[in-house]
C-alpha cells in the first residue's frame, strides 16, 4: 500500500460478522504498515469469528466493539470516531450490516459512526451469492451508492459455503485501491475543467442493428476519476459502456459519432483540456434504414455503404480556446507510436497515448495498459500498469503542462 497516501491518515475499518473476517485481520496489518492509524471496530457478530486481540495486536490500538463501554477521556466516543475519520471503510460488509446503513440505524458504534462521519464511506460486501443477489441486498447498496459511498464489489468465485457465484470479498488490492483512491484527493487542478470521452460509438445500419467496437470505456472512466480525484471540475462524455461514472463527473451520454462530436463541441468553451478515450468510428452507415432489415427481403448478400463520420479531434483543434490542451489515443495493432506520432503531427495535439490492442495485457477491455506517451517534448514508454496507474499518470502529465 502507498504509505504516501496513507501517512498519518486515520482509518477507521469497520468489521462485520462474515466469515470474510479473517481476510481483513491482513487488511489492517496492511494499513497499519503503511503508516495509517486504524480504528477497528467490530460488531458483536464479527467478534464470533476473530478475537478482537487478533486486530488489536496488529493495529497497536484497542478494539471497540461495545456502544456503552467505558470511553476512557472520549465522551461521545460513538460519533468520535466518525468525526476523527479520514476514509470510513466496512469490511467485510454482511448483508445485515447493509440493511443497517442504508436505512441510517444507529443502534451499533458501526452505524452511529457512519452517521456521524463526513468522510468517504467505502463499503467491501462479502457474504453467500443468493444473499448479495437478493434484491433486498441490491436496493440497500443502489441506496448507500447513491448517497455517495464507493462499493467494492465482491468477486466471483467459490465461496465459504461451498457454492459458486459472485459474494465473495473482493481483494485486498482492491479494497486498498479505493481507500488509496478516497484519501489521495489533491486540489492540484482545482479550477480546471476537464473534458474526457470515453467508449465506443454505435452507429445505426437500422433500428435494431449497429457498427460498434470493442472499447469498455475503463481508460476513459479511470481517467475522469484520476482528474476528479485531482480537485479538477470534470464533464464525462460517455457512449453505452457497462460502467458506473464516479460520483462528482457530470455525465453526457451519446451513442453516435455524431452525437459525441456535437456534445465535446458543446463542452469545449471554456475547457482546460479535453482528453479523447472515446473510440470513435470512423465511418457509419450512409443510410440507415428506418424499418429492420429482413433476410427475405435481402438475399444473401447485403452490400452497406459507409461515410466517413466528423473528424472530431479536428474539430477541437479548429475551436479550442487558445491554451486548451487536446490528448488524443492511438489504439493501434501494429506500430502504435509511429501512428500515434503521425496523429500528434498532423492533427496538432499536445499529447498523443499509443496502445497497441494486440500486446499481452492490453487487449480491448482488459484492466491494464502498456501504452507510450508521445508528445512534442518526446516518447516516454510506460510498463504495463493498471489503468488506474495510466490514467493518474497521465491526468499528472496534464497537470504539469497546465502549470506552465
Ligand atoms: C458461519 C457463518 C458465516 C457467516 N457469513 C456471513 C457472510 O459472509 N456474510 C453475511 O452477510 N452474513 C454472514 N453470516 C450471517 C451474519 O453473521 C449475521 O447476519 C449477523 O447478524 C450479521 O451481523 P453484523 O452485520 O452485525 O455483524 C454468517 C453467519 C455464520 C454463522
Amino acid at each position: 500500500m502507498n504509505a504516501s497516501v496513507l501517512s498519518g491518515k486515520f482509518v477507521v475499518l469497520g468489521v462485520t460478522g462474515s466469515i470474510a473476517v479473517y481476510k481483513v485481520v491482513e487488511l489492517a496489518r496492511r494499513l497499519t504498515q503503511a503508516g495509517a492509524t486504524v480504528q477497528v471496530v467490530m460488531t458483536p457478530g464479527a467478534t464470533q469469528f476473530v478475537q478482537p486481540l487478533t486486530f488489536q495486536a496488529l493495529t497497536y490500538r484497542p478494539v471497540e466493539v461495545e456502544m456503552f463501554g467505558t470511553f476512557d477521556d472520549r465522551a461521545a466516543g460513538h460519533v468520535a470516531m466518525g468525526q476523527q475519520a479520514d476514509v470510513v471503510v466496512i469490511a467485510p460488509a454482511t448483508a445485515h450490516t447493509l440493511a443497517r446503513l442504508a436505512n441510517g440505524f444507529a443502534d451499533d458504534l458501526i452505524g452511529t459512526t457512519v452517521l456521524a462521519s463526513h468522510a468517504p464511506l467505502i463499503i467491501a460486501p462479502a457474504m453467500e451469492t443468493h444473499m448479495w443477489a437478493n434484491p433486498a441486498t441490491q436496493e440497500n447498496v443502489e441506496t448507500l451508492r447513491d448517497r455517495g459511498a464507493t462499493i467494492v464489489e465482491p468477486e466471483s468465485g467459490e465461496l465459504a459455503s461451498g457454492l459458486s457465484g459472485q459474494g465473495r470479498l473482493a481483494s485486498l488490492e482492491a479494497i486498498g485501491a479505493a481507500i488509496e483512491d478516497a484519501l489521495a484527493t489533491s486540489s492540484a487542478l482545482a479550477g480546471k475543467r476537464i473534458v474526457v470521452t470515453a467508449g465506443p460509438t454505435l452507429e445505426p445500419i437500422d433500428p435494431v442493428r449497429v457498427i460498434s467496437n470493442r472499447s469498455s470505456g475503463k481508460m476513459g472512466y479511470a481517467i475522469a476519476a484520476a482528474a476528479l480525484r485531482a480537485g479538477a471540475d470534470v464533464r464525462l462524455i460517455s457512449g453505452p459502456v457497462a460502467l458506473r461514472p464516479p460520483a462528482g463527473v457530470r455525465v453526457v451520454r451519446i451513442e453516435t459519432a455524431a452525437e459525441l462530436h456535437d456534445a465535446v463541441l458543446a463542452a469545449l468553451p471554456g475547457a482546460h483540456a479535453v482528453v479523447m478515450a472515446a473510440a470513435v468510428a470512423d465511418y457509419r452507415p450512409a443510410a440507415p434504414a428506418y424499418q429492420k432489415l429482413k433476410k427475405r427481403e435481402q438475399g444473401d448478400d447485403v452490400t452497406l455503404t459507409l461515410v466517413r463520420n466528423p473528424d472530431v479531434l479536428q474539430a477541437i483543434v479548429a475551436k479550442r480556446d487558445q491554451g486548451t490542451l487536446v490528448v488524443g489515443f492511438k489504439a493501434e495493432t501494429g506500430d502504435a507510436v509511429a501512428e500515434a506520432s503521425r496523429m500528434l503531427r498532423e492533427k496538432g495535439l499536445d499529447l498523443v497515448v499509443a496502445n497497441d490492442v494486440t500486446a499481452k495485457g492490453s487487449e480491448f477491455g482488459s484492466d491494464t495498459d502498456e501504452v507510450t506517451f508521445v508528445s512534442a517534448d518526446g516518447v516516454e514508454a510506460l510498463p504495463l500498469l493498471s489503468k488506474r496507474e495510466v490514467a493518474r499518470r497521465l491526468v499528472a502529465k496534464i497537470t504539469e503542462r497546465l502549470a506552465i
